[in-house]
């Protein structure tokens, strides 16, 4: 199978959004997923996304970032046509080896509750389920 893991560059914004909406990934237009965000974020040196290309076709994609301590795998999605062919796991290995590059040793992901099947496939990618922390977080807008 011959899929190449490619770099989001500018200009990419679509072929991403269109992944996401094939996928069935939540995203938000007006929020944070906004292209000038997320081209702005990608500025700042402490994220990548990327995109799983196979015979010429974008098939999936991820979003890795680190905070300095932890490395952050979020936003994995391989549209439905090419799942359970390993995919998803080449993204994850290379977001890993990315972290790796920048020295972080920690990987982490958050999963919602009622996304069972991710939660199973990161099971199956070595990722342990950390029980007894609840997820807080502080916003300066509510995002849609
Ligand atoms: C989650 C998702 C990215 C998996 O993509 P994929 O390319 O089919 O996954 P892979 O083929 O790389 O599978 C990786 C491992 O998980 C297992 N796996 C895949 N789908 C699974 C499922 N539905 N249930 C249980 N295990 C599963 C595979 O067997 C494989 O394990 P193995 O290496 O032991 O064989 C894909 O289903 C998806 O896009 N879902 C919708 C978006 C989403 O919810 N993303 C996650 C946000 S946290």
């Amino acid at each position: 199978m011959d899929v190449k893991i490619v770099a989001y560059k500018k200009g990419d914004y679509k072929t991403l959004v269109n992944l996401w909406e094939r996928s069935g990934l939540p995203y938000k237009p007006q929020g944070r997923d906004q292209e000038e965000k997320i081209e702005a974020e990608l500025k700042r040196g402490v994220g990548k996304f990327m995109f799983a290309v196979m015979d010429a076709t974008y098939v999936g994609t991820i979003l890795v970032t680190h905070d300095g301590r932890k490395g952050w795998i979020n936003r994995v999605a391989v549209i439905p046509e090419y799942r359970h062919k390993g995919i998803a796991k080449l993204l994850v290995d290379a977001a890993e080896k990315w972290l790796d590059e920048q020295c972080i040793e920690i990987y982490a992901c958050q999963v919602e509750d009622d996304n069972k099947e991710s939660f199973e496939v990161f099971k199956k990618l070595g990722y342990i389920p950390f029980e007894g922390i609840h997820y807080l977080t502080k916003r300066k807008y509510l995002e849609v």
